[in-house]
């Protein structure tokens, strides 16, 4: 098989960690007998450098064309960039924002897992995490305050700043069903989290929710509050199966049940459309402060190339492949710094990805 694979490499440690989920993606395709055929995108950063602009037409139409888009981390330091100099709209997020919104990627997937081999970097108590833990966070990704309308204006001397946060019934029900349709694969268990002791929007999410819910009677749904999501998931993460909810709350909790697998550097997700596209990324930063020192975690980036040929390709021993490769190498005590713990090997960002591909047959 063909595959056509957009990449943004990206800024930070995007370029060290992409350059080694491509290594390791071009190991699969030859084991297997695939051809990975890649378009170099640019976005964020690395895209106003060259063009102005974070992300360019030109650059959205050649990812509609790939199959799937494979992409390493945008942004730079908030401090210290002449990106952020800029207007909100020409930063580097704002490209990243737009081309999820071009192509429709309503549905993110984030799973959080506690591999056994790295329960020492969770910052939980033992007792909590015995077993291991394995929960998706499907974050909706293309409404909410994200893409409500905003506006910062003065009035009688006092500036107002105002963002909106709106849902339709329908962009609900798509992503309630997505997350619905992947808990059947799972453990069939669906926390669907929203704030509706306050928000108007958060009633229709759980109205819309329990109609959905209604199509799948093998799948238990529950309803949280999103103040009690946060405390719960530091409580008991073992509870969750699958998580559903709205773009902001997702964007926080996301980054909350990473911490507690142990490592940003190990998370990878999915962000999805009505069709087979993806665009795929780690769940982390660019980590500008470690760009170019190639010591960068690449394991997320590869983890994203597998849920891609999963996802968008449908090769699911291929991406076995990558995911029983990942556990071999930590089996095997080699860890890169942000994983590493007394007594492991530690390896840098190329070596990592070297490790990994040996464990390709
Ligand atoms: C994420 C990031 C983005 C978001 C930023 C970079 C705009 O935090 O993918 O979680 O908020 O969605
Ligand atoms: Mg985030």
């Amino acid at each position: 098989m063909r595959l056509n694979i957009g990449v943004i490499k990206g800024d930070g440690i995007g370029p060290e960690i992409v350059t080694e989920a491509m290594k390791v993606l071009d190991k699969v395709a030859d084991a297997f007998g695939h051809e990975c055929a890649y378009t170099q995108l640019l976005m964020g950063g690395a895209s106003i450098d060259v063009n102005g602009v974070p992300l360019t037409d030109e650059t959205i139409e050649l990812a509609k064309k790939s199959d799937a888009v494979l992409m390493g981390s945008i942004g730079g330091d908030a401090k210290t960039s002449p990106w952020y100099k800029l207007e909100p709209s020409k930063r580097p997020e704002a490209g990243l924002l737009r081309l999820r919104k071009s192509l429709n990627l309503f549905a993110n997937l984030r799973p959080a897992v506690l591999y056994d081999e790295l329960k020492g970097a969770c910052p939980l108590k033992e007792e909590i995490t015995t077993g291991g833990f394995d929960m998706m966070i499907m974050r909706e990704l293309t409404g909410g305050l994200y893409f409500g309308e905003r506006s910062t204006k003065e009035v009688d001397g006092i500036t107002y700043a105002t963002d909106t946060l709106t849902y339709n019934e329908e962009e609900i029900r798509r992503i309630a069903k997505r997350a619905f349709d992947i808990a059947m694969k799972r453990r069939k268990k669906v926390t669907s989290v929203d704030k509706a002791n306050v928000l108007d929007s958060s009633r229709l999410w759980r109205k819309v929710t329990e109609e959905v819910a209604k199509e799948y009677p093998e799948v238990a749904l529950e309803h949280m509050l999103v103040d009690n999501c946060a405390m719960q998931l530091v409580k008991d993460p073992r509870q969750f199966d699958v998580i559903l909810t709205e773009n902001m709350f997702g964007d926080i909790l996301s980054d909350e049940a990473s911490m507690v697998t142990g490592s940003i550097g190990m998370l990878a997700s999915a962000s999805l459309n009505e069709t087979k596209f993806g665009l795929y990324e780690p769940s982390g930063g660019s980590a500008p402060d470690i760009a170019g020192k190639g010591i960068a975690n690449p394991i997320a980036t590869i983890l994203s190339a597998a849920m891609m040929l999963r996802y968008s390709f449908d090769l699911d021993a291929e991406a076995d492949a990558i995911e029983h490769a990942v556990s071999e190498v930590l089996k095997a005590g080699y860890r890169t710094g942000d994983i590493m713990s007394e007594g492991k090997k530690q390896v840098g960002t190329s070596e990592m990805g070297d490790l990994i591909c040996g464990y390709i047959k």
